[in-house]
């Protein structure tokens, strides 16, 4: 698979990555070894950057990947974790002390002595402009504890403050054909300043496969129940944001755009990996088909410019009014 260089460092990650939230289990069930199973099927799909967090089954995640890279010392993988969510989410938390810490016990699930890359996990706003911060993640990288660091953020204001910092290496952002906002401003300033862009919920958790309907009951520990309106976390995090009934009517629309040999899941996929700015897009995949599927998206020929247009009438008259005012 293709790999591209995430920005400032210097590290090469493939285009289409995983996401592992899913490998924590915190919401569906998904075994160790199936947990395993998803994992060996990415790397031997090609996928060589993986993207999990200290929170991800408050470890388990972390632990997964560290478990399954033990046993495939041939493999060369990129593991970028997140700090900061296990704690009251205040500015005065992000400290160095709490930063050590925090990287301490990555670093133990992970089983590495230096993180590939650790990114703050969509701190509290004020947080981006604080200089001590991005000192103390300097510090980190000073005392060989990460080898690069960035943030997760929730909006394209947060994504821009942090790419003027100097030594940001990369910014994880939601982007997806229902998330347009940041093509606008966020991939030309991250573009210019030589900062990687990682792109999450690219599914719109799961939405733009087109395979729900409106009766679809998602279980009760899944945040697609119990998020949907923001009630545990940012509302965006789920469907991104899309409201789920008129959500399900614009991915039938969306899935009837894609071309003959793509599913709309890799239709969605596609549409980001050629988006100019993007590093690397990381789906989130339950089973190992989902897994395999989402890694074949990379070696799918190039859209025709007419499904770009369509996808952005699409989300014009059905999504836009939606989310833009809020991320
Ligand atoms: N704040 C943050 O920094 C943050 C927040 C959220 C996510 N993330 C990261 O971003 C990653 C991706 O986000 P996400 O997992 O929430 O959303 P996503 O990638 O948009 O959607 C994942 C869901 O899509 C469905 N799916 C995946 N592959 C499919 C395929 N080939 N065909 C049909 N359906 C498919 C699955 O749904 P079913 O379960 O229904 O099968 C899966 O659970 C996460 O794993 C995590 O690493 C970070």
């Amino acid at each position: 698979m293709d790999e591209r260089v995430i920005g400032r460092s210097g590290q090469w990650a493939s285009v289409i990555g995983l996401g592992t939230w899913q490998l924590g289990a915190d919401w569906g069930d998904v075994d160790d070894k199936e947990a395993l199973t998803v994992l060996e099927t990415a790397a031997e799909s090609g996928v060589t950057f993986f993207d999990t967090a200290d929170v991800y089954g408050d470890g388990r995640s972390e632990e997964t990947i560290a478990s399954f890279l033990r046993g495939r010392p041939d493999l060369h993988v990129l593991v970028a974790t997140k700090m900061g969510r296990r704690v009251e989410q205040i500015p005065q938390n992000y400290v160095l002390d709490n930063f050590r810490a925090w990287n301490d016990r990555s670093r133990r699930n992970l089983g590495v002595d230096r993180v590939d890359l650790v990114q703050l996990h969509c701190p509290p706003t004020p947080v981006y402009s604080s200089d001590e911060v991005f000192d103390a993640l300097d510090t980190l990288v000073a005392e060989g504890r990460a080898a690069a660091y960035g943030v997760s953020v929730e909006t394209c204001a947060q994504a821009l403050t942090a790419i003027a910092r100097p030594n940001v290496a990369s910014v994880q952002i939601i982007l997806n054909p229902f998330r347009m906002k940041p093509l606008r401003e966020v991939l030309p300033a991250a573009r210019e300043a030589g900062v990687g862009i990682i792109a999450r919920v690219p599914l719109a958790s799961g939405l733009l496969s087109g395979k729900y309907t409106k009766d679809t009951v998602f279980a009760a520990d899944d945040h697609r129940t119990f998020n949907r309106h923001g009630e545990a976390f940012d509302q965006g995090e789920t469907f991104s944001g899309v409201d789920y009934d008129s959500g399900v009517e614009a991915a039938a629309e969306f899935a009837a755009l894609a071309p003959e040999g793509y599913t709309p899941a890799q239709l969605a996929l596609r549409w980001i990996v050629e988006q100019d700015g993007v590093t690397t897009v990381i789906p989130g995949a339950r089973s190992p088909e989902q897994a395999r599927a989402n890694a074949a998206a990379a070696k799918l020929p190039p859209l025709p410019a007419h499904t770009f247009a369509a996808i952005r009438e699409l989300y014009d008259r059905r999504i836009r009014d939606q989310v833009e005012h809020r991320w």
